[in-house]
């Protein structure tokens, strides 16, 4: 069994992580209260008395709206965390033969009409922030520098994460769509966003062979083809209650207008072709995955 360290465990991707694999892997799983990676010489100690066959990193500042208040501030935590802390992980996984997974995100790309989505494996990284919010460029860093100063290394990019297991600390798109939906305060959802999801059970098979046979490279874990929000929404919620209900329409690029809007990809989402052959695996359709999804709360 591979032993290997999960950084950033308790959230909300990892911890469903962990759950399904503990048996197939000897996993140690820690949070910011164990190891804070913004600190270099607190990651060297910890892994030189711990060590692991890879290193799995999840931890990031992953509030987008709370991350853009930092924009070009780079001692905020944003920054630190999301660059800095991966950047210390790099180091000492480069420098001791240790496989570095790093997780990342759809947003490091703009999903702009002019550089549009979905993206493949090996589009080129963006090397100026245009378009790009300070969450997805500080994740386009992180990227940029474990490809320049690693040799043994997965970047592993999904997108919109959810799960049905629940989750107390924050919720994921799928869960606030239904909270929303039953509150009867769920917003205009937009027809002209193009992303991929990823039921987060569905990233254990290629996460674990991944990390099992140290493959290394850029990999996409996502549904195989791409939605919108109002697509997807309103397929969850008819399967959800059990009859078509009509959700209201909007525009996220009028959205996207109004002033103090973070920059999100809206032309997104990902190619999965390579990554699916790199592993011979094929990834599920997002209506498979909102199938699961409501099949797994149907049965809580
Ligand atoms: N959520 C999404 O929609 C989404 C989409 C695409 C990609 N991603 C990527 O997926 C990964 C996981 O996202 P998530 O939303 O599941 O994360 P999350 O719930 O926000 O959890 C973040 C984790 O990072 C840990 N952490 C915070 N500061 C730390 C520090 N200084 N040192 C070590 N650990 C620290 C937290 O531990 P404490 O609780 O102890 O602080 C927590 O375990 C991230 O890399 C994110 O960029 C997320």
């Amino acid at each position: 069994m591979k032993k290997v360290l999960i950084i950033g465990g308790t959230g909300m991707v990892a911890s469903r992580f962990v759950d399904l694999t503990k048996k197939i892997l000897d996993i140690t799983s820690i949070d910011e209260k164990t190891l804070d990676i913004t600190d270099g010489i607190a990651v060297e100690k910890y892994l030189e008395k711990n060590k692991f066959d890879a290193v799995v990193n999840f931890a990031a500042f992953t509030n987008v709206d709370a991350a853009e208040k930092e924009t070009g501030n780079e001692e905020g935590l944003t920054y630190r965390l999301n660059v800095l802390g991966p950047k210390n992980l790099a180091e000492y996984c480069n420098n001791n033969n240790t496989f570095l997974v790093h997780i990342s995100t759809d947003f490091v790309f703009p999903g702009t009409e002019g550089q549009p989505g979905p993206y493949d494996e090996d589009a080129p990284l963006p090397e100026t922030p245009t378009g790009i919010g300070w969450y997805g460029w500080t994740k386009n860093r992180a990227e940029v520098m474990i490809q320049s100063t690693s040799t043994d290394y997965a970047i592993v990019r999904y997108a919109y994460p959810f799960r049905a297991a629940p989750f107390e600390l924050k919720s994921d798109w799928a869960r606030g769509v239904i909270k929303l939906y039953e509150e009867k305060k769920l917003y205009p959802l937009f027809t002209d966003q193009t992303q991929s999801v990823i039921f987060i059970d569905d990233l254990v098979e290629p996460l674990v062979k991944i990390i099992d046979g140290k493959l290394n490279g850029v990999f996409h874990i996502a549904s195989k083809d791409t939605t919108t929000p109002h697509e997807i929404a309103s397929y969850l919620l008819e399967k959800y209650v059990g009859k078509p209900v009509e959700l209201e329409k909007g525009l996220m690029a009028e959205f996207l207008k109004a002033p103090g809007r973070t920059p999100r990809p809206r032309v997104g989402g990902f190619k999965v072709e390579k990554t699916q052959a790199k592993l011979g695996v094929q990834f599920k359709t997002w209506k498979e995955m909102v199938d699961e999804f409501v099949s797994q709360l149907n049965k809580q």
